[in-house]
Parts: structure tokens; sequence; C-alpha cells
């Protein structure tokens, strides 16, 4: 027998034994919790695969398994490591990597959809929610005792996701700081035990955790700190489609100055939709949460200097603003993030937004294509908490720029090209903006990566983070469990 059929012999030998192990894992999972495994077929299941925010992710697994508590996830995890059969965890489902929280027919996803419990401490300065809640009821809840947290700003997000992610970042943390929501974390690990990490409990485990994503425990809850803000001036803008030079310099006067007002807070989101015009529109968010009617530090998005053409900016709550939206993109559609930085400068951005619009200009006729390139200046503030954090983020990390890259379409045989010319685009961009001195800076933002992404950003964490990180997941997940079992993210260990 020829070396290569040997191969391709023990391909096939080993893809029988993982099916075989696949239905194992699934058949021990629904004889003794048949209520919360569901197999293709039935409308729980097709619920659960199609939760995702885009269909990239509709991965199809052999079963989904939803627990309803610790002890079924738990469960879940010693019937996975016994049958070594790979599993996928999904929260929110807001992560547009494909196989990030879903996977495909070799494997089992555990879903948090039912993990819903939401309860304030009696000194409301902390909240407890389970693993399956997302941002838009979580601030709902909150608005009824007079406080928030230090959230996203829009999306259905997760919050564990979110957290897992590095984040969350949000319009309060232009005061708050990101990346500081969690006071605590309730995980399950590799071996089963459920363990509290905290400052306080585990402390190297809560440090990873924050940015470390899927790699070290399954988490069921989260304690998280609430913040004193009842209501706030929020405004869904639009400066409509020739301010580009005010619009980007207002951006770079924000990075620059924004600390000056840690009230105030804006994301920048310029949208290209060539099946409803050739222009690219000005939009964004505003935020104020101090008092009064009129936002202190937002002049530079205001009239006389950069007039609002539709919307306004108006007092409510972060529960009710957030929950007006449909944030389901039309059924099946395709979706990636793309994380880029600069410096907090005008030059560096405008080559940033230039290249980018004239680099996908030939998508225009991708089916359903449409695009947003958001900018979000980044003050010291936002950077600046909390000290010491796995991602190496810092004050130093800022003023700067970020830019989120979210172009959408329709059918799955456009992927290979929107990819490639995002590809070449980004190419484009980062090696002007290093020809320029003005980027890219050194942070990753896991949350908002492109699969594409993945190598490059634990490395970013900085060389003596990445070696920590390691060191945490070895002792709290000797066996590899979380690399080898649950294949999709970015892998610490891989890094
Ligand atoms: C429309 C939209 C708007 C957004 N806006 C913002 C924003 O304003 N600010 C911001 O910071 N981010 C924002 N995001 C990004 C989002 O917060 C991140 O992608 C986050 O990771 C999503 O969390 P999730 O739980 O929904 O994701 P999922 O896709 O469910 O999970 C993400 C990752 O976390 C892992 N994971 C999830 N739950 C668990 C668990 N319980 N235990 C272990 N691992 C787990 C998964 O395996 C996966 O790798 C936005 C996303 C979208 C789609
Ligand atoms: C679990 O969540 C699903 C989807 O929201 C819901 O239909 C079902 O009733 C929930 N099950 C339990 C036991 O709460
Ligand atoms: C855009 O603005 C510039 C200068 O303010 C002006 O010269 C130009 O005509 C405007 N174009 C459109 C399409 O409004
Ligand atoms: C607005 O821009 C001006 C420069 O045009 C700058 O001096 C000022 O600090 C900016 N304000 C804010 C809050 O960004
Ligand atoms: C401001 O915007 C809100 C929300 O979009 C809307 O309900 C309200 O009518 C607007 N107010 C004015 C004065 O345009
Ligand atoms: C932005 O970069 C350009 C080019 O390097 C430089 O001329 C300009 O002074 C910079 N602006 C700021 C605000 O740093």
């Amino acid at each position: 027998m020829s070396l290569q059929a040997s191969f391709m012999g023990l391909a096939a030998l080993l893809t029988v034994v993982s099916s075989a192990a696949v239905n194992d894992g699934c058949n021990a999972l629904a004889s003794s919790h048949p209520d919360k495994t569901f197999f293709p077929g039935s409308e729980r299941y097709k619920f659960e695969n199609e939760f995702s925010w885009t269909s990239t992710t509709y991965l199809g697994p052999s079963c989904i398994f939803a627990p309803q508590g610790a002890e079924d996830v738990q469960f879940a995890l010693q019937t996975f490591r016994e049958h070594q059969v790979q599993f996928g965890i999904r929260c929110g489902g807001a992560m547009p990597i494909d196989n990030a929280a879903n996977i495909g027919p070799e494997g089992i996803m555990m879903a948090m959809t039912n993990l819903t419990s939401m309860a304030i401490s009696d000194d409301t300065e902390t909240v407890t929610i389970g693993a399956g809640i997302t941002w838009p009821p979580l601030y709902a809840y909150l608005d009824e005792f007079g406080v928030t947290a230090n959230g996203i700003r829009s999306g259905n997000g997760g919050v564990v996701g979110a957290i897992l992610g590095g984040g969350p970042f949000g319009f309060m943390a232009y005061e708050y700081g990101m990346s500081n929501a969690a006071r605590s974390l309730e995980c399950v690990l590799a071996d089963g035990t459920l363990v509290t990490a905290s400052a306080k409990e585990h402390p190297d485990l809560f440090w990873a955790l924050v940015g470390g994503g899927n790699n070290y425990c399954i988490v069921t809850k989260a304690v998280l700190n609430t913040i004193p803000i009842s209501s706030a001036l929020i405004g869904t803008v639009s400066w409509g489609s020739n301010v580009t030079d005010q619009y980007i310099k207002s951006v770079e006067q924000f990075a620059l100055h924004g600390a000056e007002h840690p009230k105030a807070s804006f994301e920048g989101q310029t949208r290209w939709v060539p099946s409803r015009s050739p222009d690219i529109s000005f939009d964004g968010y505003l935020w104020y949460s101090g008092e009064g009617d009129v936002p202190i530090g937002l002049e530079n998005f205001t009239a006389p200097i950069l007039p609002i053409t539709r919307g306004n900016i108006s007092r409510t709550t972060i529960g009710q603003w957030s929950n007006e939206f449909n944030y389901a993109p039309p059924l099946g559609t395709r979706a990636i993030f793309h994380w880029l930085t600069s410096n907090a400068n005008a030059t560096a951005a405008r080559i940033a937004f230039d290249t980018y619009y004239e680099s996908i200009a030939s998508l225009a006729d991708v089916e359903g294509f449409s695009t947003a390139f958001s900018m979000l200046p980044i003050t010291p503030i936002v950077t600046g908490a909390p000290r010491g954090n796995a991602m190496s983020l810092g004050e130093d990390d800022s003023p700067a720029i970020w830019y989120v890259e979210s172009p959408l379409w329709s059918n799955p045989e456009d992927d290979e090209r929107v990819l490639r010319v995002h590809s070449e685009a980004n190419e484009k961009i980062r090696a002007k903006l290093s020809a320029a001195g003005l980027g890219p800076l050194p942070f990753m933002y896991l949350s908002d990566i492109q699969k594409s992404q993945i190598p490059e950003t634990f490395p970013a964490y900085g060389a003596r983070n990445l070696r920590k990180m390691k060191a945490v997941r070895d002792k709290y997940d000797p066996d590899r469990v979380f690399t080898e079992l649950v294949p999709g993210g970015a892998k610490i260990a891989l890094a």
C-alpha cells in the first residue's frame, strides 16, 4: 500500500470513529436529558442552529444540548470527554466567525439559551446573570432599578461572550473604561468542577478569562457591577453624505480631547448600501449621560460644526433605546467583522476610509451587499481599565482610532470574492498606514476580529501575557479539553 493510500485509509477510519463518537455522545445526552437534547428535524434544533447573527455560522451539529443549570453543563462536559466528542459553546451568537460558537456534524453544540436568570443584589450594586442573557434584556431589567451596566452599544449579543471577547466596549467605557464589567464569573472547568473566578478566588483564571475566549472553562453565570446611570441623551443620527473631512476631523478631535468629557461618547458608522445609493452615508450614535438637555463634549458632532441631518439626540434609558431595534439581519445574511486600528490622526483615518471604500467598490454588484466602516475614537479612559489586563491594554494604547468593517451579503457563492477583496483592501490599508507611520497599533479586540485575524490576536497581547495565559491554561485545563474538543475560535495553546 502506498503511503498516500494508507493516509487516506487512516483519515477514513478517523471519520468513522469520530462519527461513532458523536452519535454515542448525542445518545448519552438524549437518554439522560431528552428534554434538553435536540436533533435535526426538530423545530428547536433549527431555532438553535440558526440562532446566531449570521448564516455563516449555521453549521449543523449532530445534536444540540441546551443546559438548564450548571449541573447540566457538568454532565455534558463529562459526556463530551468520555466519548471524545468535539463541541461548540454558544451564548448570544453574535460573533461572526463560523465555528467560534457552533460546530458541524462532527460535533455537538451547547446552547446557553435557557440560562436566563437575572437577579440584582439588594444594594443594586451587582447583578447576577445566567450565561444565556444578552444585553438588551439585561438593560431593560436594570432600568427598573435606575441603574445600568457598562455593556455594549447595540446588537443583541451575549453578555458572557462580550466579556470573554475582551469587552464589553460601549458608550460608558468613555467614563468607566472597557473590559471591567464583570466582578466574577462562575464556570465549569475541564475536570467538571464548578468554580468562581474573581479578583479574590482564582484570580489568575479571572484575569485570563477577560479576553481569553473559550479556552478555559464553560461560563455558567456572571456577576456584573452596575453603574448609577438611569438615563442618557442618546442619538441614532446621520450627518448625510458629503461630510467626510469634518466627520473624520471630529473623530480625531474626540480621540484627542474626549477624555475631558467622560459622560459624552460617539460611535461613527459610515455606511455604503449600493442598492440604495452610490453615496456613503455618515451615521452614528451619540451619548451623553450628564444632566440637562444639552450634551457637553459633543460640539464637534452637532451644529454648527457638523449638523445632524436625520434623527436627534433625546433623553431615554439604554434599556428602552437598545430594545427599539430589530437586530436580526435579513434571514440568511452572510457577515464578517474585520478589526483595524490607527493613531488618533485624521490623515490616518482618511487613508483607512478612502482605501477601504476604493478597494471594495467592485463589490457593488454582489447580491445583498452593504457595508459599514465604523470609526471609534478612543480616549485613555477607554483603554485605562482595568490595569494589568490580559490584553495589555493600557493608557498608552490611546488616543487612537479603532475601526470595524462589517460587510453583509446574501449568498455563500460570493463568500470567496467578498473575503478576497477585503483581504486585499486590508493589506493595502495596513501598508499605507505603516508607510505613513500612523498605524496599525498593537491592540487586537477578540470580539471584533475576522477569522483570518485569529493568528495575530493572542500574540498582540504581548509575549509576557501570552506566556502567562498559556500557563493559566496548563493549570486549569492540563488535558487540553478546550483546545482539542472545542476546535472553534481563537486557541491560546496554538498562538
Ligand atoms: C450587531 C453587533 C453589534 C455589536 N456591538 C458591540 C459593541 O458595541 N461593543 C462590543 O464590545 N462588542 C460588540 N459586538 C461584538 C460582540 O460583543 C462579540 O462578538 C461577543 O463575543 C459576542 O458574544 P456572544 O455571546 O453573542 O457570542 P457567541 O458567538 O455566542 O460566542 C462568542 C465566543 O465566546 C465563546 N463563549 C460564549 N459563551 C461562552 C460560555 N458560556 N463559556 C465559554 N465560552 C463561551 C464562544 O464559544 C465563542 O467563541 C457586536 C456584535 C454584533 C453582531
Ligand atoms: C428554553 O428556551 C426556549 C427558547 O427560548 C424556550 O422555547 C423553552 O421554553 C425554554 N425552556 C425552558 C425549560 O425554559
Ligand atoms: C459636497 O460639498 C462640497 C464642499 O462643501 C461641494 O463643493 C459639493 O458640491 C458637495 N457635493 C454634493 C454632491 O453635495
Ligand atoms: C472639538 O474640536 C476642536 C478643534 O476643532 C477641539 O479644540 C476641541 O477640543 C474638540 N472638542 C472635543 C470634545 O472633542
Ligand atoms: C427624536 O427622535 C426620537 C427617536 O427617534 C423621535 O421619537 C422623536 O420624535 C424625535 N424628536 C424630534 C424633535 O424630532
Ligand atoms: C497626523 O499625521 C500627519 C502626517 O504624519 C501630521 O502631519 C499631522 O500633524 C498629524 N496630526 C495630528 C493631530 O497628530
